[in-house]
């Protein structure tokens, strides 16, 4: 309890994060009551709100959720879990009008059915927008508006969650800092909707902030990660000289676009092949020393601005006119296949602890997520994630809530230069391509770093990476280079101390 300052009584779960997971859990609980913890101003930040991509649904006459699911499994390279994969495919279309219910203005054509868009390794159009190459923004908008109006859901803003409180092997609650101090949050049980670990990286579309502090809790409370050096690198990052990169979506690709090197070559004939594919051929190409680039100016040309107004405008704003000009881009850190494992439910093998979102593994994504699975599986596993916790103690509970607060800034975050050095550290010796020399050099650099969650969580990356002695979809070996019998990698605390016992 050292420098706990208040200790609050929650009824019903804490859920930490306002992006789409945490918010679809918390309208779904409604009326039972929870409270959500946010770092920032809900509705603003959060992976979900940059996301530009959309999310897929089977809803055309020449689709069906089995055909989703067909795809999902042939990009996952062997690591997904077919029932997981069945059940979320399935569930994607009531998903779309779950949200166009809460008032998510999804885009339409003349005749008010769902504008249907292509992303890489998807068989047939079936990616669904809102606001163009806005959808996140849109998404996190309307759920953050209904989130507010639930009398249910209390918001507390500008939190950072620090640790778990465990009590006979339970999370009970879950300690948090505030300009005000530490207040310890006692509750029913306690879900992660953190994010991703983009920020591991130096070259990233995710927020700097997303470098996996959820799951540095759930381990440290004993929670087994799953998969965790499975990490997908987005094949177009605008190669600018900012941090962050602004991505471009792959949707871009699907109306036409090619990629191209300096001389003009085509890198890959058929631009739309899984993510891990096209990354690696750029990859290759820019060891080479090529420098590659993104073509829109035949496809989709002078109507790019019209469908794509967000990266026009961000491509405009670095000085270069899409429709003129060729585009410069890299692969970066863009999303997390492993995470904390969970059930169907979003049950962690912690007693009163969930993870739902870009921090579960849910064996969804396998070792290659499909393209717009995560805002669908953001919104399917946080709302059974709520179904869930609405049938248990204290989660069912009505009508009492702690309110909402927007505490102070706790003072601007100066750079943290241990998270500097991680973060070269992780994307020198566990990016795209991986050996053994690198990682073990890599364990021995990071190993002062394991007291800060991004080395913790980097150290088990590079520790999961030299495990997997194999290249499987995201992750490639290149000591390694085929690939070998399936099989997920696992860790957590407890695992460990009983190894070492
Ligand atoms: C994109 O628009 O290319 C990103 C979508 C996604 O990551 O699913």
């Amino acid at each position: 309890m050292s420098g706990i300052k208040t200790q609050v009584v929650v009824p019903g779960p804490v859920i930490i994060g306002a992006g789409l997971a945490g918010l679809s859990c918390a309208i779904e609980l409604a009326p039972a009551p929870c409270l959500v913890v946010a770092a920032g101003r809900i509705g603003t930040g959060t992976s979900t709100g940059w996301a530009q991509g959309g999310m897929a649904a089977a809803i055309g006459p020449d689709d069906s959720p089995e055909l989703h699911a067909t795809d999902t499994i042939a990009a996952g390279a062997g690591l997904c879990e077919e029932s997981v994969v069945r059940r979320i495919t399935a569930a994607a279309p009531s998903a779309i009008d779950w949200l166009a219910t809460l008032g998510a203005r999804w885009d339409r054509d003349q005749d008010g059915g769902l504008k249907r868009g292509l992303e890489g390794a998807h068989s047939r159009r079936r990616i669904v927008h809102a606001s163009g190459d806005d959808t996140g923004a849109e998404l996190l908008r309307a759920t953050a508006e209904a989130a507010r109006e639930l009398a249910s859901i209390s918001i507390w803003e500008r939190v950072h969650a620090r640790r778990l409180v465990t009590s006979r092997g339970r999370v009970v609650g879950v300690d948090v800092d505030t300009a005000e101090g530490t207040i310890r949050l006692l509750c029913s049980a306690v879900v992660l909707a953190t994010g991703g670990i983009g920020g591991l990286f130096t070259h990233t579309t995710n927020p700097l902030t997303s470098y996996g502090q959820g799951m540095a809790m759930a381990y440290r409370a004993g929670a087994v990660l799953r998969d965790v050096e499975l990490v997908q690198f987005h094949p177009t990052a605008l190669n600018l000289d900012v941090d962050p990169l602004p991505l471009v979506s792959e949707a871009v690709r699907g109306e036409g676009a090619i990629l191209v090197n300096e001389l003009g070559e085509r890198v890959l004939d058929n631009p739309l092949l899984a993510r891990d594919v096209v990354a690696r051929a750029e990859w290759t190409q820019l060891q080479a020393g090529h420098s590659i680039y993104l073509d829109v100016r035949d496809a989709p040309g002078a109507r790019f601005a019209e469908i794509f107004p967000s990266i026009h405008a961000k491509a405009c704003a670095a000085g270069l006119n899409p429709v003129t000009d060729l585009l410069p881009v890299t692969p970066a850190a863009h999303y997390h296949m492993g995470g904390v494992l969970v059930d169907r439910r979003g049950q962690s093998t912690v007693p009163g602890l969930f993870a739902i979102g870009e921090v579960a593994s849910t064996g969804l994504h396998g070792a290659n997520r499909l393209a717009s699975n995560s805002l669908l599986e953001a919104v399917v596993c946080g709302r059974a994630t709520a179904q869930y916790l609405r049938t248990i103690p204290l989660g069912s509970a009505t009508g009492r809530t702690v309110g909402d607060r927007v505490f102070d800034e706790s003072g601007s975050p100066d750079v943290d230069p241990r998270l500097t050095q991680i973060r070269q550290i992780v994307t020198a010796r566990a990016g795209l391509l991986r050996n053994a020399s690198g990682l073990l050099k890599a364990l021995e650099e990071l190993r002062p770093y394991l007291d800060h969650d991004a080395g913790l969580i980097g150290y088990l990356l590079v520790s999961g990476a030299l495990e997997r002695t194999e290249s499987r979809g995201a992750h490639t070996r290149t000591d390694f280079p085929t690939t070998a019998d399936p099989r997920h990698t696992v860790v957590s605390a407890t695992l460990l101390k009983g190894r070492a016992a």
